[in-house]
This record gives C-alpha cells, structure tokens and sequence, in this order.
C-alpha cells in the first residue's frame, strides 16, 4: 500500500485516484499526521511508498507545511509532487525559490517536460521524441516557486525551457520528485508514471479490488454511526441508490430511504426502485407519492426558473415531513461523490453544486440536525458504478444516463401538467427502448451506451397531422441526444436515420396524443443540454 500524505492540494484526491487505477491501495493523510504512524505505517502494516502531494503553499516562507523528516529516514520510496517536490529539495538541502525572485510569472497549464538522465521512474515513458531524439512528456503544471538548485545526491530528472529542474531523482535512496502533476488528466501519461512508481520502484503488488473497498466502507460507516438510525433521500438516481445499497450493507435496518415520487419521473421509475430496494435488497423505504402535491403547486406556472424552485422547495417540504416521522435519525446519508466535493471546494456554494444539492436532496433547514453521512466522497462516477455492480445493484441501472432531479419538470415545456407527463413518459420510454436495442455496427456498442444522455421533450404546441381518414391535431416530442465528457459542453448524436425513423413511427403510432416528432440539432453551447 502508498501513503499519501496532502499538503492541501485542491487535486490530492487524484493521486489517490491514479493509485487505486493501478490496483493498489492507498490512505491520505494531512502532512502533519503523527510520526509514529507513518512509522507503523511502513513497518507494520505494509506501506511501501510515499507520495507528497502539491499544496498552495510556498516553502520559502518560515512557517509553511514540511513532510515529517521520518519520511525521509524509513528506507522506502517517495515521490514528491508540485509542492511536494519542493518541500523534498529544500529538507533535503536544495534551494527553492519564488517565481518573482526569479523574475518570472506562475506556471499554469500545458507544458512539454523534457525527460534526462535514463532514471527508473520516467525511463521510457514519452508521448513524442524531438528531432534531436530526446523523449518529450506532454504535462499539466500549476506553480509559483521552483526548485534552483539540487539537494546532494539528486540528479536531474526533467527540465522544460522555464523550469530548469522540473523533476529530480536520488535513485539510491528512491527518492523522485516532479514538478508537473502526474495525477491529473491532462498530463497524458500521467497514470503510467504513478504505476510505474507504485509497481516498479515501490513494488507494491496489486491489493486494491473494489471488494475491499466495501469491506473497509462498511466498517468505517458502523464506526461512524454505531446503533444511530439514518435517513437517505433515493432519487433513483445512481449516486443515491448506491450510497444506500452500501449503507444497507453496513447498518440494515437502521437505514431508512425516503422516496419522494414528485409525478415527473421516467415511465415505471418508482416500481423500478421500490422493486430494487424494497424487494430484492431487503432496505427499507418510504414510498411517497406525491404527484397530486407537486402538480398542485405547479398548475398555472410556467416560468422555467420559477418551476424549478417550486420543485426543489416541494422536495424538501415532502422530505421534511417523511424524514420528521423517522424520530430517532441522527445522521442523513447523501450519494455525494469526489466530482461534487471538487466543484463545492473550487466555486463556493454555487453553480453546479446547486444543481446536485437539489440531486441528493441537500438544502435541508438546520433545525433537522442531523449529521452528514456521505461514504462515496472519494470516489469518482466510473467507481461509483463499479461499486453498484458489486454491491448487486443491476448493470441496466448503474449505467444509466442521468436523470435531472427536477425530473420531467424541465422536460415539460412551459406549465406542467400530468397529462403531458404521462404522454411524455410513453414518448421518452420508447426512444430509450429503441436506443438500447439498435446495435452500432462499427463499434458493437448500442446508441444508447454511444450517447451520454438521451431523452424526449414535450412541447405544448399543437401541429396538424393525418392518420387515416382522419385530421389529427396534437403535441409534438422533441428527441434530445447528446454526447459529451463532462455535460459542460456536449454535440448532438448523429443517430442513424433509420433509428430515428423507428422511433417517431413508434411514438406517432403508440403514443395517441403526439402526431409529430422532431430530432434537436443543437449543440451545447448555445444550447444547453435540458431544454428549461
Ligand atoms: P444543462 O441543461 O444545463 O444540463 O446543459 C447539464 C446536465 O445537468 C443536468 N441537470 C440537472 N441535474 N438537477 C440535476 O440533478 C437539475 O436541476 C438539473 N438541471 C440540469 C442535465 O440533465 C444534464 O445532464
């Protein structure tokens, strides 16, 4: 296993994150942890490496964070990040200095690292050989100060045209540091130089299976919670439906789940859920069906903004009152994963953690009480899925697009009324279908594991058709399908023709009350994804 110890780097997850990619396992802990653990640590429980991570600290001011000198003296591997490698230089007897000292701005972003010197760790690892043949490491860096000059028995690692020393090594005693951060995406082969470490210089084996990652979470939550009882707000979405598969593993019964069913979910969503919690896994869970409620407060309103706030406030009140009857509950258990914990940390309490609050019902009043219980706060989507899947939770399920918490609210344009969403529901669940079912032929894959999300849209406007003999006059469905990495900006699908053709027959034929279907060919920007 490594030791991460942070510095307080907003990335220091990552590192653990790129470990865990290489199957082994790793605990952070602040810089500052008592000496004797990371003694124990090492000798008696296995670590064979240590990571330094980056900090926003500068170590040429007296009082900044230093890694506890007993790092340096166990006799097993480091690697220093960013401001871990200059905290490495100057305890070790190298020289650090300030971007202005040396008359030069902050570094941030893409930057070509030039590896020297044959070392172990970067030992061919290159993404481009230049014309003279040396190997080039397209990196991510993000600093002030750099290390000036070498601390004895440290050769030169990587140098790029600005940061003389962007990387050194002590290779008798395994010691290695880079300026640039390996832990994040955009230094391409980053991951290869993190297995590298932990594989080839540490030689740690492969130990971490998402196994005992459960096994480790379900001790830590009992610790945590002892005989408490918990509440956890199900959405039905991944994030919360996994927090309460793991949660239900650890505690049982002291888990309640309330399921507020606002009217404005997919077609059979709440059957679905209850069916998986209540049936096939045992949990308990408050079934409210508030659909009346809900539909109640959204007659005559039509303002996009001002029907997600009254979905949002009906969702808490309705939680509220559910979560109220549980008497006991001290703790109220939230699917918040390590992409919300970066967001939250990076920009405050606004933007997109608004969004996911209203998600994983959070924005709750203070007189509740209650303490947060949030066990996938480490872990990235991709291992939240594989974590579902372990935890016996249905592929279907775990791999589905997502879901906005408002629901069909924002599907539904303009005033929202359960007749719309049910027609919606129809229309919506036979795109899904039809996605699921047609096979891409050059990558085998079905268009609905091609799109990032997928859905249709109602639109109150009436156009005229023929069906028979007859003249129809009915609402037309907008399909929505987009691909994407990060739903910041996302293009169209180019769906084939034929599955769009399938589609719109099916809902025109199916769906009595549609006579017309339009595909959306807007990108995001301008677009955005939901159309309210
Ligand atoms: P937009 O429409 O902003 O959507 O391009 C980006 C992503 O966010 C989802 N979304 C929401 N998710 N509560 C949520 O939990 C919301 O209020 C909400 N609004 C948008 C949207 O489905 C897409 O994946």
């Amino acid at each position: 296993k490594i030791l991460i110890l942070d510095f307080g780097s907003q990335v220091t997850q990552l590192i653990a994150r790129r470990v865990r990619d290489s199957r082994v396992y790793s605990e952070i802990h602040p810089y500052d942890v008592d000496p004797s653990f990371i003694e124990k640590f090492v000798k008696e429980q296995g670590c064979k490496g240590i990571i330094l991570s980056g900090g926003p600290n500068s170590v040429t001011e007296g009082d900044t964070p230093r890694a506890p000198d007993i790092v340096f003296n166990l006799g097993v591997p480091v690697l220093g990040i960013c401001y871990g490698m200059q905290t490495m230089a100057a305890q070790l007897g190298g020289k650090v200095a300030t971007a202005e000292s040396l008359g030069k701005s902050r570094e941030f972003g893409y930057a070509e690292v030039r590896a020297r010197g044959h070392t172990k760790l970067l030992e061919n690892i290159q993404d481009f050989t230049t014309p003279e043949g040396h190997g080039m490491l397209k990196v991510w860096m993000s600093h002030g100060d750099s290390v000036t000059e070498l601390p004895v028995g440290f050769k030169l690692m990587a140098s790029t045209g600005s940061c003389p020393i962007a990387g050194m090594a002590d290779e008798t005693r395994h010691f290695y540091a880079v300026q640039f951060h390996p832990e994040v995406t955009h230094t391409i082969l980053g991951t290869a130089i993190i297995e590298r470490f932990v594989h080839q210089i540490c030689a740690c084996g492969t130990d971490w299976v998402m196994g005992d990652y459960i096994a480790e979470a379900v001790e830590s939550i009992r610790k945590q919670v002892g005989s408490d009882e918990v509440i956890l707000g199900l959405s039905g979405g991944v994030d919360s439906s996994v927090a309460a598969a793991l949660i239900h593993r650890a505690i049982g019964q002291q888990l309640t789940c309330v399921f507020v069913d606002h009217g404005l979910l997919r077609l059979n969503e709440g059957k679905m859920v209850m069916e998986m919690f209540a049936k096939n896994l045992g949990v308990k869970v408050i079934h409210v069906d508030a659909t009346a409620q809900f539909m109640g407060e959204l007659a005559g309103v039509s303002d996009p903004e001002a029907k997600r706030k009254i979905i949002g406030k009906e969702f808490v009140e309705v939680f509220q009152v559910e979560s109220g009857k549980i008497k006991n509950a001290k703790w109220l258990a939230q699917g918040t994963i390590y992409p919300d914990v970066i967001e939250s940390a990076g920009k405050g309490k606004k933007g997109a953690h608004t969004i996911k609050s209203h998600h994983n019902v959070g924005g709750l009043p203070d007189d509740m009480k209650l303490s947060l219980l949030e066990p996938l706060r480490e872990l990235f989507k991709d291992e939240v899925r594989a974590l579902g899947v372990e935890l016996g939770l249905p592929p279907e399920m775990v791999y589905r697009h997502p879901f906005p918490g408002p629901g069909l609210g924002v599907r539904i344009l303009g005033e929202v009324k359960k007749d719309f969403a049910d027609l919606l529901r129809r229309a919506d669940a036979i795109f899904i279908e039809e996605l699921r079912s047609t096979i891409d032929e050059t990558s085998g894959k079905s268009w609905y594991d091609l799109t990032s999300q997928a859905f249709a849209v109602f639109l109150p406007v009436k156009s005229v058709g023929v069906m028979g003999d007859g003249r129809t006059y009915e609402y037309v469905v907008a399909l929505r399908a987009v691909q994407t990495q990060d739903f910041m900006t996302a293009h169209w699908a180019h769906l084939p023709h034929d599955l769009l053709g399938r589609v719109s027959n099916r809902i025109i034929n199916e769906v009595r009350g549609i006579n017309r279907v339009v595909y959306d060919i807007s990108g995001k920007p301008p677009a955005t994804i939901e159309w309210e």
